[in-house]
């Protein structure tokens, strides 16, 4: 079998907290990623998505187990796999270009080629006239289109998304998973993408895995059979209504164990 482009081999992770508690955010958790897939993670709250995509951000280790990329465990920050949260996360002294320029100075990029492959970019997402603006002077969606652009002037061979949409009003964020979609099609990207929206999973993601309540494992991995493009009028096809009754089903049992578990704590 060839080797998946990412993996979680019985991964767990224990949080120490100041006090002295542990915490299971995620327990011998396996899953594997493959070449230019789209992945959504959906789960309730607190169930450990930010805990495993920080994981293979290298951000933070496993406390058991390992996390791979190509095969090779990730010990430390992966500048392969590029991240975006929920909040963007610009630099404000610096005008929209210079930001996306930015991980392309890191590597040493000539200021030349710089600004061509930002503004490559900037056009992509739809930010053409807005390379000199600072970030303040952005409504939210354009600041997470700057980000976006940021993001793949890296140029990682993982993008890893943590609610990156979730801020955004309804319409701006159906644009935005649209051109990611598109964005996909042409780069051929491998995507990890956390969402609490159901929808979103079902637009985006190939494959959408369910969380358990915490501590996180896979619960269930749902194959999404809708035919790309998929465009938000999908949305109102029968298929697409099974698949979200399908999803649901298995999402509304772990957040009301989460509910459950809150109440016991109190
Ligand atoms: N640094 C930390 N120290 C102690 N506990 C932590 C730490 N980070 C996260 N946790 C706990 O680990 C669990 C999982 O957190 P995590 O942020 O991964 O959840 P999540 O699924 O991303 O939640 P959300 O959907 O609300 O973003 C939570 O119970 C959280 O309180
Ligand atoms: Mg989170």
């Amino acid at each position: 079998m060839a080797t998946p482009m990412l993996a979680a081999d019985r991964v767990s992770k224990i949080y120490r907290t100041p006090n002295g508690q542990e915490v299971t955010a995620v327990a011998d958790l396996s899953l594997t990623v493959d070449e230019g897939e789209f992945i959504c993670i959906v789960g309730a709250s607190g169930c450990g998505k930010s805990t495993l995509i920080n994981m293979f951000a290298g951000f933070i280790q496993p406390t058991r187990g390992v996390v791979t990329l190509h095969g090779k465990p990730i010990t430390t920050i992966e500048p392969r796999c590029g991240m975006m949260f929920q909040q963007y996360v610009l630099f404000p002294w610096k005008t929209v270009r210079h930001n996306v320029e930015y991980p392309l100075a890191l590597r040493g990029v000539s200021r030349s080629q710089r600004r061509k492959i930002a503004q490559r970019f900037i056009d992509m997402v739809q930010l053409t006239d807005f390379g000199d603006r600072y970030p303040a002077e952005l409504s939210g969606g354009m600041q997470q289109r700057a980000s976006l652009a940021r993001l793949l002037a890296g140029d990682p061979e993982v993008l890893l998304m943590d609610e990156p949409f979730a801020a955004l009003d309804a319409m701006t964020r159906q644009v935005l998973q649209e051109e990611l979609l598109n964005i996909q099609d042409k780069s051929g990207k491998t995507i990890l993408f956390i969402t609490h929206n159901l929808d979103e999973a079902l637009t985006l993601g190939d494959r959408i895995i369910v969380l358990s309540s915490r501590p996180g494992r896979v619960k269930a991995i749902i194959e999404n059979t809708l035919p790309r493009p998929r465009h938000v009028s999908a949305q109102l096809s029968p298929e697409y209504l099974a698949l979200k009754a399908r999803l649901w089903a298995e999402v509304e049992e772990e957040v009301n164990r989460h509910v459950q578990s809150q109440q016991a704590e109190k």
